[in-house]
């Protein structure tokens, strides 16, 4: 198991992560600019206390309430696409540890730097590089995640291929018995959203450019990819929404009657 609040990485060396001519990421550059606006947008201005305060009030408000419902384990959370520790910090006194992983090494070593500072000894993170390098780095998890969670984080995937990627790997890091909390954009692709992602970045404003705008997905095509994955749905909260979160487990196998 890793070591707590590192960011060396999970395990084994990242394979694909870094490798030479590789263009840099657009979060890279979201977490050198201003990692707070760039994570929780609406925000509009840098305010840490909001920023902070924000993830206490989601965890205790939404992901508790889940958590407890279902029954899961507080063995181990992971957290894909962590920023800087916004949702791990107040999960890590429910969970005896919690994993964030992201594809953006500024956010990593913040977190982890952040996580230092606050004395929370039970978190770790790797970069990753994408679905793969996830299965590589956190491949000592394998069936022992309890709770795996992505909130703000598929929304701003453009390649359809990374998400279902990112849901095969849930499905092999989850436990049997594990829960997988996972947020998209399911709004409706309407003329004007249509329109606005057409437009070149220089013509639209800083948070409707590539790499930081949300993109929408129909509930159909995202509902195939779960199933794809091997995973099923128990639940869904304000679906059809910008803020439409599916809870999975691993795929029960069907009871045949004898
Ligand atoms: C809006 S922030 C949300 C951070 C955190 N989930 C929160 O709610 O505070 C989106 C995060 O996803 C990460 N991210 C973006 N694309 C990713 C990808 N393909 N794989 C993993 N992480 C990604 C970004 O680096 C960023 O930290």
């Amino acid at each position: 198991m890793a070591s707590p609040v590192t960011s060396k990485g999970l395990g084994p060396e990242p394979s694909a992560r870094a490798s030479a001519g590789q263009s840099r990421h657009p979060w890279e550059r979201f977490a050198e600019c201003d990692p707070y606006l760039y994570i929780l947008t609406p925000m509009k201005h840098t305010d840490p206390r909001v920023f902070w305060e924000s993830g206490e009030q989601l965890v205790g408000a939404e992901l508790l309430p889940v958590i407890r419902a279902e029954g899961v384990r507080l063995s181990l959370a992971m957290e894909l696409g962590c920023g800087i520790g916004r949702l791990m910090f107040p999960l890590s006194r429910t969970f005896a540890h919690v994993v964030g992983v992201d594809i953006a090494s500024g956010m990593v070593q913040r977190a982890a730097a952040l996580a230092n500072d606050k004395g929370i000894n039970n978190v770790s993170f790797a970069t990753i590089s994408g679905p793969e390098d996830l299965l590589h780095q956190a491949g000592e998890y394998a069936g022992n995640c309890d709770f795996l969670y992505s909130l703000l984080v598929f929304q701003h995937i453009a390649d359809v291929s990374i998400i279902e990627g990112y849901l095969h790997v849930t499905r092999t890091l989850l436990h049997p018995r594990g829960l997988a909390y996972l947020q998209f954009d399911t709004r409706d692709a309407d003329a004007l959203y249509r329109i606005k992602t057409h437009l070149p970045d220089f013509l639209l404003p800083r948070f409707l450019r590539r790499g930081i705008r949300r993109i929408r997905r129909s509930p159909q095509e995202i509902e195939a990819w779960i199933r794809r994955a091997g995973l099923e749905i128990v639940g869904q909260l304000t679906p059809e929404s910008e803020y439409h979160r599916y809870i999975l487990r691993l795929r029960q196998p069907k009871r045949t009657l004898s």
